[in-house]
Formats: structure tokens, sequence, C-alpha cells
């Protein structure tokens, strides 16, 4: 499988497209939904702008690497149209949605897969996948093409059932992009508390990384460390007094986690109980406001 076409050429897209072209891919076509980005991506993967009724045929492997609600819409145009044929591999890049969305191609004898890269695209063009996981779900052919793709890739590879992938994708955003959000409160705290921004980030970034490698080798019971840990009740009081009524519940509903995390490292029930009264203080409160 060599010839390549990538619809929906975006931050994925266009990664998986040159990636797969510097391993000696050939791209025989790409499309975005605006002309310009069209362009662009043509332009960067080396391949002439056609319209995707041309080159779609002509692909062993069509990935459908557009946001999520279109992708059924996507497959069922190019259904519509003849495009799809016995053997190729259309994929889609969603960690939410199965293959199912696929079912168009299906129809048509392709292969179908959904094949979720267990990494974050910020920008286009700047991702390796060497080492990462990519979690493929469909028909037992469309994944072993999947995992020789992943294996091209340089990447991991490990199959889910179809009734898996809201929870694993819940997980990869609690990891990744609430990952962000909570550090995005934490730079608004440390503004707060006096810091620039720039180095405000620089000195975060120690903490978070040996944060991370805690968890990862150690676990998190072992890793979680802080005033919850070792039951410092007052600070935590502290904490709440100073923080807006937003991130007073943020860091509230956090810490009933981190209470049932530092019970099993040892936490006693009595320090627990004064924490939880703390912070489901404040959540109830939550719930209470209009
Ligand atoms: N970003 C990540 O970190 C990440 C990680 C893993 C998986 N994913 C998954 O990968 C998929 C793409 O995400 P992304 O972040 O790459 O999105 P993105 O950067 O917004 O790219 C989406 C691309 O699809 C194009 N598009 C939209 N509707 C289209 C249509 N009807 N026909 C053809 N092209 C269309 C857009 O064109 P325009 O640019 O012209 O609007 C854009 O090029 C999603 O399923 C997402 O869940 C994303």
């Amino acid at each position: 499988m060599q010839r390549v076409a990538v619809l929906g050429a975006g931050r994925v897209g266009l990664s998986l497209g040159l990636m797969l072209k510097s391993r000696g891919y050939e791209v025989v076509g790409a499309c975005c939904r605006r002309v310009e980005n069209t362009e662009r991506a043509c332009r960067l993967l080396g391949c002439p702008e056609a319209s995707r009724l041309e080159f779609v045929p002509v692909a062993d492997v069509v990935i459908i690497s557009t946001p999520d609600h279109a992708i059924a819409s996507v497959a069922a145009e190019l259904r519509a149209a003849g495009c799809f044929r016995p053997g190729q591999l259309v994929m889609h890049t969603s960690g939410a949605r199965t293959s199912a969305d696929l079912a168009p191609a299906a129809a048509s004898g392709a292969l179908t897969l959904s094949f979720h890269p267990l990494q974050t695209f910020p920008r286009c063009e700047t991702v390796s996948l060497e080492g990462v996981l990519v979690v493929g779900e469909g028909e037992g052919p469309a994944l072993a093409a999947g995992q020789a793709l992943a294996r091209v890739l340089g990447a991991r590879w490990q199959s889910l059932r179809p009734g898996a992938k809201p929870l694993y994708h819940a997980a990869a955003v609690m990891t990744c992009n609430y990952l962000v959000v909570l550090l995005d409160v934490a730079l608004h705290l440390m503004a707060a508390a006096g810091f620039a921004e720039e180095p405000a980030r620089a000195a975060l970034e120690p903490l978070v990384r040996s944060t991370l490698e805690s968890v990862v080798h150690l676990g998190p019971a072992a890793a979680l460390t802080g005033p919850v840990a070792r039951g410092e009740v007052e600070t935590i009081a502290t904490h709440l007094r100073c923080l807006d009524p937003q991130d007073r519940n943020l860091y509230s509903v956090l810490g009933v986690r981190a209470v049932e995390l530092a019970r099993s490292r040892g936490l006693s029930e009595q320090d627990a109980c004064r924490l939880r009264a703390l912070f489901e203080e404040v959540t109830h409160e939550t719930v209470q406001r209009p």
C-alpha cells in the first residue's frame, strides 16, 4: 500500500501525510475545506491540486482527518461518487468516533479503520509518532493493515473494542487538554501573585516534568505530594480563602479526588474527613448557586 489520499489536511492529516511521504509513500492528493489551505497542503505534500473525486479512487490508503462531525458525511459523499473500491484502506483519526462512521466505504468493499495517534498535534507538520501509541479499532484485516502502517511510522499499536473508545478518549482529553487548562489556571494565579508570564511558564516547567516522571515511574498515589497528602487542613483552608469562586470550585473538585488518593497512601481517616468537609462545602455551595 503506497498511495495515500488525505481528506482534511489540517494538523493531523498534513502531519500524517508528511510522515508517510518521508517514508516512501506517494501522496496522490489532499484537500481541506478552504482553497488556500488545500493549496498549501498540496504544495507541502508535493501532490497536484485535483478534485477528491479524481484522487481518492487511485489511493491505497485514504485518510479522513476532518473534524469528527464531518467524517461520516465525507465518507457518504465519496461513496455516492463511487470513489471507494475493494481492498482500499479507509481510515479516520478520531479518538472518540468508531469505524462505523466509515460504513459507506465498507459497503464498497474497502477495509475501514479508526486510527488514533495518542499524541497532540498543536500545529501542522511538527509531530513524530516514534514510540507513540496508535489505537486502532475495526475488523481483523483492517486492524492488520493499520498495525503495519503504525509500524512504518515507528509507532506502537493497540487495538480497542468500539464500545471502549469514548472512555479511552475521555482519558486522553483529561491527560492532554485538561492538563493545559490546569496549567492555564496556575499561570493566572502566578500572574495574580506578581509573576510575569514568561518567567512563570519557565518556573512551572521543572515542576510539571518531575511530576509527570513520578506518575509514570511510581504511579499516582506515590507521586502525590503537597498539603493534601500531608493532611495540612489549615494550608488548604488558606488556599480556598484566596481563590475566586470558579477556581475554588475546580480546586475543591480535584481536592476530593486528591483525598482519595492520599488515603490509599496513608492519610489518616480523621484528616481525610476534615479535608473532605472543606472541599465539599465549596462544591455543595457551587451546586446550590442559581
Ligand atoms: N489535533 C490533535 O491533537 C489530534 C490528535 C489525535 C487525533 N485528532 C483527530 O484528528 C482529526 C482532525 O483533527 P485536527 O486537529 O487535525 O483538525 P484540524 O487541524 O481542524 O483539521 C481539520 C481539517 O479538515 C478540513 N475539513 C473540514 N471539513 C472538511 C470537509 N468536509 N472536507 C474536507 N476537509 C474538511 C479542514 O479544512 P480547513 O482548514 O480549510 O477548514 C482542516 O484542514 C479529528 O478527528 C481529531 O479528533 C486530533
